[in-house]
């Protein structure tokens, strides 16, 4: 397929220590297992799309210790395209302190050491590339002037996760195609507790920014969306599994979103939904994040249900 994704944005090496719950400050828990992978939102996202068939680029920083140079093999082993992965002289690479407890909750801190580097300047290294995506996606774990000037540029499908959350991104909404957010991030762009309840308030309120389409995901819940050209949300829903692992299950969506809004053009946007959905809740029944993304392409086979909203 010709259809070029530009992810530009983080790369991690995630340190994950698996607990029977999340700690209370102070607190010291006995864990069960300890694990190093490959994380960071934008890596993750781009890897999930490269495992569904997208055609997928990298465009980002890593240090120049040891985790540096492993990174950008693994995403090529991983089928991702690698031109544009730095390596940054005198930097650490990102890491990620992430606890996962029984119940599928987690708690992440990041360090983002060579991402914080990515620069206005590395997207005019790759002005064409930046340009002529036919999706670009962005996500809030790299400098935001960066971030928005790539998005300026972009002629195609723009979509951006505002994670982790951050209040002030307003001057890039306008020129995002599709903003996609958590209840949680939703709620610091809204200065409103979102939950399902007002879940469609909220998508109508961010819609107003000036973005295209807002998405909110829910977790097992699904996803509210409402699009400029249509009156109503939908509320699309999914199917509910126990979760073991949540870690990076937003960044499966993207990738699998950004994958599906290419090669399955001519499908309603509640169908793409879905499907994306659908390879989230596969990857929260298994441990870890990019491992868990699946590569079996069978997303369209069945119909996803959803609900008009208000
Ligand atoms: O979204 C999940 C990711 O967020 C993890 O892989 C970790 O790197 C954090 O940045
Ligand atoms: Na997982």
């Amino acid at each position: 397929n010709g259809y070029k994704l530009v992810v530009l944005g983080s790369c991690s090496v995630d340190f994950t220590t698996y607990a029977p719950k999340l700690p209370k400050s102070g607190e010291t828990l006995h864990g069960t297992k300890f694990t190093t992978s490959f994380g960071g939102k934008g890596a993750n996202q781009c890897v999930a799309a490269a495992k569904l068939g997208g055609n997928a680029y990298m465009i980002c920083r890593v240090g120049d210790d040891q985790w540096g140079k492993k990174y950008k093999d693994h995403l090529k082993n991983e089928g991702v395209n690698v031109s544009y992965v730095h390596i940054t002289k005198n930097e650490t690479t990102g890491v990620a302190q992430i606890v996962v407890a029984e119940n599928g909750e987690n708690q992440i801190v990041i360090v983002p050491g060579a991402n914080k580097c990515l620069s206005v300047q590395d997207v005019e290294e790759s002005i064409e590339l930046i340009k002529n995506a036919d999706v670009l996606i962005g996500q809030l774990e790299t400098p935001f002037e960066t971030t928005y000037t790539a998005f300026k540029l972009n002629n195609g499908i723009k979509l951006l996760n505002a994670a982790p959350a951050l209040t002030d991104i307003r001057k890039i909404l306008p020129f995002c195609t599709i903003l996609c957010v958590n209840e949680l991030e939703a709620s610091v762009l809204t200065n409103v507790d979102v939950t399902i309840s007002n879940a469609s308030m909220a998508a109508k309120k961010l819609l107003e920014t000036g973005c295209e389409t807002v998405i909110i995901t829910l977790g097992s819940e699904g996803a509210v969306y409402m699009s400029k050209n249509e009156e109503c949300p939908k509320h699309v829903l999914c199917e509910a599994v126990n979760p073991v692992d949540t870690t990076g299950a937003g960044d499966a969506f993207i990738g699998a979103l950004a994958t599906f809004l290419v090669e399955y053009k001519d499908y309603p946007l509640h169908q793409l939904i879905g499907a994306a959905c659908a390879v989230a809740t596969i990857s929260v029944t298994v441990e870890g994040t990019q491992t868990s993304y699946p590569t079996k392409n069978d997303f369209f086979c069945k119909k996803y249900e959803y609900v008009q909203l208000e």
